[in-house]
């Protein structure tokens, strides 16, 4: 009876001892003054290129799909539920070989082109800067355009500025403006600089693109920049270093007031493996990629203190997502994929990494928005579907414009054969409205982890949350089943003298809201 008894206790205590193990222990510090997570870290992109243009935002006029001036109502609906805060446009690669003088007027006058990068298809024009800008007001959304550097010339993009934001009548641009049926202007801040200036965007060197940009950038607009542009020198690809430290030595503060960054989770790009259907392995694998992130964001950003101890460059990750081959029978050049819990995984840990790194981190954009990589909506014909990535970006609008409240913790292991990747991510913000929002994400694809987030500094009295986890990773949406993926209430999270418990499901997102 006894050596029953003390086996039990040994037991009891080894599973005590699992348990405590097993609890992961955030601490949240309220006194930091964090700093406010801009709400553009939410932004997207849309590029001339697949159907992520046409058939995905545009389908003219004369559709039977119900449209704005050939904009799809539902897209713009899905887009303004999500919170869009910024659409980067008209690309990508296809920036540097556009002329956007060609994209306005009459459409029947309008030249084509070939869309050299994607597909070798016939670009038309139809859609050009009326359409974008117009569709911008339509999705309560600030534009970002990325002007023409590679093939074009100062003269354009300065006259793309004034021809967009300049006053009525105030010079020759604004008057064109008016004369192709828009007299008051549009709001247009951001404007990128060229696009991938070490590739597609003109292979130049980072020496050699500082000299451009400063040219373009002179251009831009008067001295005092009384225009209020935020200009966007073209950054780096992921780990090229040297590419930001002679950006930020060789251009003046007064010409830049943001430097890019692009960084894709893509297992190798002569081999990306398929959007459904992956391994294990290649699931780990783009984990990696994604959480790659935290180290790229932590070394450019020691870069920028270097040359801009005042953070008033700010990094925008302008274009970011994971990227598989094509689904087959498509077009190679198009881009189109599935989009699965994984892609929810990537969406939850990259966004929580750009919360946790709110004071440089002022913008980003998801690749791309419709049709394109990691989109946000799919579209076939008439239908459409929302992506699980679609329902994480909807999930985290909470911290938009909050104040970051940041965690520490150590993080479990997310384990697959000999390598390791934390399992758990958070981030956490207080808003406007006092409300306290956490996001969670568990990667791991087999194990639950119980989290225990010490809140009593907030005060809080209840507590709430969303959910998205799926039976396997590779659970997506169909068209003819496009809501097997969505948001749940979450009612397992308790409080309990101001400490929040829960268990994150293995491969789910789980946001918060604690309110006094
Ligand atoms: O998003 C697709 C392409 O990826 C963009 O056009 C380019 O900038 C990047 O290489």
């Amino acid at each position: 009876m006894n050596r029953l008894r003390t086996s039990l206790s040994i037991f009891a205590l080894l599973f005590a001892g699992n348990i405590l193990a097993q609890t992961t222990i955030i601490k949240a510090d309220p006194a930091a003054d964090g700093p406010t997570i801009s709400k553009h870290i939410y932004g997207h992109f849309a590029e001339h290129l697949g159907r992520c243009i046409y058939g995905g935002f545009y389908v003219g006029e004369d559709s039977e799909i119900p449209n704005t001036a050939g904009v799809r109502m539902d897209v713009v609906e899905a887009l303004k539920a999500m919170k869009i805060p910024n659409l980067r446009w008209p690309g990508g690669c296809f920036a540097d070989t556009y002329h956007w003088k060609d994209g306005i007027g009459p459409k029947e006058d309008r030249p084509s082109i070939l869309n050299i990068w994607w597909g070798n298809v016939r670009e038309d024009n139809s859609f050009g800067t009326h359409e974008f800008l117009n569709m911008c007001e339509l999705l309560e959304t600030e534009p970002y355009l990325s002007a023409n550097v590679g093939s074009g010339t100062p003269q354009e993009f300065a006259d793309w500025i004034k021809y967009t934001t300049h006053p009525a009548g105030s010079s020759p641009m604004p008057e064109l403006r008016e004369k192709n049926g828009r007299k008051e202007p549009w709001k247009v801040k951001f404007w990128g600089v060229g696009n991938e200036a070490w590739g597609c965007g003109g292979n130049m060197t980072p020496e050699y693109y500082s000299d451009v940009y400063r040219r373009f950038s002179t251009f831009s607009t008067d001295w005092a920049n009384s225009d209020g542009l935020v200009r966007i020198a073209s950054g780096a690809s992921s780990s090229d270093y040297n590419w930001t430290e002679v950006l930020m030595k060789n251009i003046p503060k007064n010409l830049i007031e943001a430097i890019a960054l692009h960084h894709y989770s893509v297992i190798d790009w002569g081999n990306k493996g398929p959007a459904t259907g992956f391994t294990e392995e290649q699931y780990f694998t783009i984990m990696e990629r994604a959480l790659h992130m935290e180290e790229l964001i932590v070394k450019h950003v020691a870069i920028m203190d270097k040359y801009d101890p005042e953070k008033k460059v700010a990094l925008f990750v302008d274009e970011w997502g994971g990227w598989y081959d094509v689904e087959p029978g498509t077009n190679p050049g198009f881009l189109y994929q599935q989009n699965t819990m994984r892609d929810a995984m990537v969406a939850g840990v990259t966004l929580n990494i750009f919360n946790n790194h709110a004071d440089r981190v002022k913008m980003a954009n998801l690749a791309q928005a419709v049709n394109v990589l990691q989109a946000v909506v799919l579209t076939e014909g008439e239908r459409m579907l929302l992506t699980p990535t679609y329902h994480v970006m909807k999930m985290y609008n909470v911290h938009h414009e909050a104040q970051l409240v940041p965690l520490s913790f150590v993080a479990p292991q997310f384990i697959y054969e000999d390598r390791e990747l934390p399992a758990v991510s958070a981030s956490a913000s207080v808003d406007a409205e006092n409300l306290l929002h956490l996001s969670l994400v568990n990667i791991d694809s087999r194990q639950s982890h119980t989290v225990e987030i010490d809140l009593s500094a907030f005060d809080l009295k209840k507590i709430s949350g969303t959910i998205l986890s799926g039976e396997s990773l590779d659970d997506h949406n169909t068209f003819d089943s496009p809501e097997n993926i969505t948001t749940k209430a979450f009612n397992g999270a308790t409080l309990t003298n101001g400490k929040v418990k829960l268990s994150l499901p293995p491969f789910s997102v789980v946001v918060l809201e604690g309110a006094k």
